[in-house]
C-alpha cells in the first residue's frame, strides 16, 4: 500500500482523533508514527486500530483448547471499512457487531513467521465486532500441563507466553508491540482452580460461573502491548509479601517463594527513588511449573517467574529486579518493534544492575555487570565476531522469526552503552535523563531513532565532545562492542582469580579458600576454570564442593557445561535430570547445544530430548529442535 506522507498523516490524526487514551488522557500525537512499520504484523493500524478487547473464555483441559469470545473495539480512519488482525492456528467460528449481525470476514495469505491476517469488514454503525474463537491444541503462546507436570500432581495447569509474536495465538487482534490496547477478561475454570491475568484480579474467590465453572474477572485500564497480555490457570495459591505485592504460586511452593523474594518492597522503592513512580497498582509474582520456558516474563501486574530461581537463599533474585525494571523499560516505553528489542532489554538489564545496587550495593552488581559483560563477548563469538550482523542493537529481523535475533547482545550490549553514556555524563544526568524519559513517552513506543534525537536533545544538548565521547550512532547501528565500553571488572572476583589460579598449579580443591563466596563468585570461578580437565580433578571439584547436587539452578549449568565439555560421566545423571526436570530455554539451548557438538553427545542429547521434548514449551521446542535438527519438526 503506498500513500503519499500527508495521506498518512491525516489518516493518523483522524485515527487518533477518534479516541483519546483509556485513562482519559490525550494521546501524543506521536503514538502511531507512519514511518514505523511493523514487519511481524500485517495489521494496518492507520486505517484502523483495536483499541479495547473484551475476552471470555474458558479452557477446557481435555482438547486443549481455550474457547470463546473476543470483543473488540477499533478506531478507524475516515472511510475505512475493513480491520486487519493477526491469527495463528485460530478457527474462527464467526463474528458479528454488537447487536448480533454477522460480519463478512476472510483469512488472508498465511506467511510461515507471522500466521494469517483475518479480514473483517466494519459495521456501518458502531465500533465493536465480537470474534467467536477457539484455539489450536498446537497453540505457540499455550502451555496444557497434565497434573504430572505440576508441584501438586493433582489437578492440570495452562499458562500463556506472548512475548513476542504468540498473543496472535490465542487472542485475535493486532500483535504488534505498536498498538497499545487496554483489556478486560472474564475466564471460567473448573472448580478447585484459579485463573490469573496480567490485569487487575477483581474476583478475588470468583464467581458462580456457567456450567458449575468457576468466573474470574479481570481488567486492565492502561493500554498495553498485546504481548503482555497474559494468562495462568491452576492449582494456585496467594501469598501476600508486602501491602501491595505478593506471590501467586502451586500450594506447595507458595511459602518458598514468598520467603525468596521478600525483597520485592525494597526493590519496589528502589526503583521508584530512581526512575519515578510504579505506575501498574500492585506487583505480584507468579511461580509458574518447571516448564516455563524463561526466567521470568514482565506481564505488568505480574510478572511470571521461573522456579529454577528458586535457591532458596536469594542469591537470584537479581531476575526479579529486572522483570520489575521492565515496569519502566518495556510496559511504559515499549520498543515499537521488535527490531528495537534493545530498547527493551538493554535498558532492563542497566536498570537491573542499578535496582541491584541499591539493595545489596556497588560490589554485587559489578559481579552481576561483569558476568554480563562476560556472556556478551561469548555471545559475539557464537554469532561470528565482531562483523556479524545480529550484534547490532537495532536489529533487522524482517522475513525472520524475531526470536532467533533476541540474544544477549540486546541485553547485555544494551547494558554496556548505557554504562557508557553514564561515564561520560555521570550518573546523576543520565539518571535524571531516564527519569523524563520514562515520563514523557510513558505508555508509547519508541524507535531507536526516536530514541537517539531525544537523547541528543535532551542529554547531550549540542554538546559534541560528549556526544563524540559516547559514538551512540556506532553503538546502535555498527555490530560488535565499541572499544568505549567501560571495562566492567568486580574486585570481588580477585580472589577468585587468585583461587582459579591456584587450582591450575595445582592445588587440591578441598585446599581452596572459597569459604565465604556467594553465587556470584561461584559462577566467575566455574567459568574461569581451565577448559579442559581430568575426571580426577573433576571427581575432587564435585566431592569438594558437591557440584552435582547443587540447589542452585545457576551453579548446576555452569558445572554441567563443564561436565559435557570434559566428558565427565559421573555428572550424566545429574544432567540427565535438569534436562528433564525444567524447561528453561537459557539453560536447555547452550546444553543441548554442547552435547551436540559431539557424536556421543548427539546420541544422548537425542536419548533425552526425545522424554523431555513432550514436557517443553513450544519456544524451547522450536529452539531445541533446530540444535538437534530434530525430525518432523
Ligand atoms: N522479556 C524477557 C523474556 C523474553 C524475551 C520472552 C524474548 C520472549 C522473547 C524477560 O524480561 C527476560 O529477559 N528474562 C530473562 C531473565 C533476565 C534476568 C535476563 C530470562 O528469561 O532468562
Ligand atoms: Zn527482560
Amino acid at each position: 500500500m503506498i500513500q503519499s506522507s500527508r495521506r498518512r498523516l491525516s489518516i493518523v490524526l483522524a485515527v487518533l482523533g477518534l479516541a483519546g487514551c483509556a485513562d482519559g488522557g490525550v494521546e501524543a500525537p506521536e503514538t502511531l508514527s507512519p514511518a514505523v512499520v511493523d514487519e511481524h504484523s500485517f495489521a494496518r493500524p492507520l486505517e484502523a486500530r483495536v483499541r479495547h478487547v473484551s475476552l471470555d473464555l474458558r479452557p477446557d483441559f481435555q482438547s486443549r483448547r481455550l474457547a470463546g469470545t473476543a470483543r473488540l473495539v477499533v478506531a478507524r480512519a475516515t472511510g475505512a471499512d475493513s480491520i486487519i488482525l493477526d491469527v495463528r492456528d485460530l478457527s474462527i467460528d464467526g463474528v458479528t457487531d454488537a447487536g448480533g449481525d454477522s460480519l463478512a470476514f476472510r483469512l488472508g495469505t498465511a506467511d510461515s513467521v507471522r500466521g494469517t491476517p483475518l479480514i473483517v469488514t466494519l459495521p456501518e454503525q458502531g465500533d465493536t465486532l465480537v470474534i467467536r474463537y477457539a484455539t489450536s491444541p498446537e497453540a505457540g503462546a499455550l502451555q496444557w500441563l497434565a497434573p504430572a507436570q505440576t508441584a501438586g500432581g493433582r489437578l492440570p495447569f495452562l499458562f500463556t507466553q506472548g512475548q513476542a509474536i504468540l498473543t496472535r495465538t490465542w487472542v485475535p487482534t493486532q500483535d504488534s508491540p505498536g498498538i497499545r490496547q487496554t483489556y478486560d477478561a472474564v475466564i471460567h475454570v473448573p472448580a478447585g482452580m484459579r485463573a490469573v491475568m496480567s490485569a487487575e484480579l477483581l474476583t478475588p474467590e470468583g464467581e458462580a460461573g456457567p456450567e458449575g465453572l468457576t468466573s474470574f474477572r479481570f481488567r486492565m485500564n492502561e493500554a498495553i502491548p498485546p504481548y503482555l497480555f497474559a494468562l495462568a490457570v491452576g492449582d494456585l495459591e496467594f501469598r501476600a509479601i508486602g501491602e501491595e505485592t505478593g506471590v501467586w504460586a502451586e500450594p506447595s511452593v507458595v511459602a518458598s517463594a514468598a520467603n525468596e523474594f521478600a525483597e520485592v518492597d525494597e526493590m519496589i522503592e528502589a526503583a521508584e527513588r530512581l526512575y519515578g513512580p510504579y505506575r501498574w497498582g500492585r506487583y505480584d509474582i507468579l511461580v509458574l511449573p518447571p516448564s516455563f520456558p524463561f526466567g521470568g516474563m514482565e506481564n505488568p501486574r505480574l510478572t511470571f517467574a521461573t522456579p529454577t530461581v528458586l535457591a532458596g537463599d536469594r542469591s537470584l533474585v537479581a531476575l526479579i529486579a529486572h522483570e520489575l525494571a521492565h515496569s519502566w523499560s518495556g510496559n511504559l516505553v515499549t520498543n515499537a518493534t521488535w527490531d528495537d528489542f534493545w530498547l527493551n532489554e538493554g535498558f532492563t538489564t542497566y536498570l537491573e544492575g542499578r535496582i541491584m545496587e541499591e539493595l545489596r550495593g556497588k560490589e554485587y552488581a559489578d559481579m552481576l555487570r561483569q558476568l554480563g559483560r562476560q556472556s556478551l563477548l561469548a555471545t559475539i563469538e557464537e554469532l561470528g565476531g565482531a562483523q556479524a550482523p545480529d550484534t547490532r542493537l537495532q536489529l533487522d529481523l524482517s522475513g525472520r522469526n524475531p526470536d532467533d535475533g533476541m540474544t544477549d547482545v540486546a541485553y547485555e550490549k544494551g547494558a554496556a552503552f548505557l554504562q557508557t553514556v553514564e561515564a561520560a555524563v555521570g550518573r546523576e544526568a543520565l539518571d535524571t535523563f531516564l527519569r523524563a524519559y520514562f515520563d514523557r513517552f510513558a505508555f508509547q513506543p519508541m524507535t531507536s531513532e526516536r530514541f537517539l534525537e531525544h537523547m541528543n536533545a535532551e542529554l547531550f544538548r549540542g554538546d559534541e565532545t560528549l556526544a563524540a565521547r559516547v559514538r551512540a550512532e556506532e553503538w546502535i547501528y555498527q555490530p560488535g562492542l565499541p572499544d568505549n565500553a567501560p571495562p566492567a571488572r568486580a574486585e570481588a572476583f580477585d580472589v577468585v582469580d587468585q583461587q582459579v589460579a591456584a587450582f591450575r598449579t595445582g592445588t587440591a580443591p578441598a585446599q581452596l579458600q572459597t569459604a565465604d563466596w556467594t553465587t556470584h563468585e561461584w559462577l566467575h570461578f566455574l567459568r574461569a576454570l581451565p577448559d579442559t580437565l581430568s575426571a580426577a580433578r573433576l571427581d575432587a571439584l564435585d566431592a569438594a564442593f558437591g557440584l552435582s547436587r547443587s540447589g542452585n539452578s545457576e551453579i548446576l549449568f555452569e558445572w554441567l557445561r563443564i561436565a559435557i565439555a570434559n566428558r565427565y560421566e559421573p555428572a550424566f545423571p545429574a544432567l540427565d535430570r535438569f534436562l528433564t526436570a525444567q524447561g528453561r530455554r537459557k539453560f536447555l539451548a547452550p546444553l543441548y547445544t554442547d552435547l551436540a557438538a559431539t557424536p556421543w553427545g548427539a546420541t544422548m542429547a537425542r536419548d533425552i530430548y526425545r522424554r523431555a521434548r513432550p514436557t517443553y514449551h513450544s519456544v524451547a521446542v522450536n529452539t531445541i529442535d533446530d540444535i538437534l535438527d530434530w525430525p518432523g519438526r
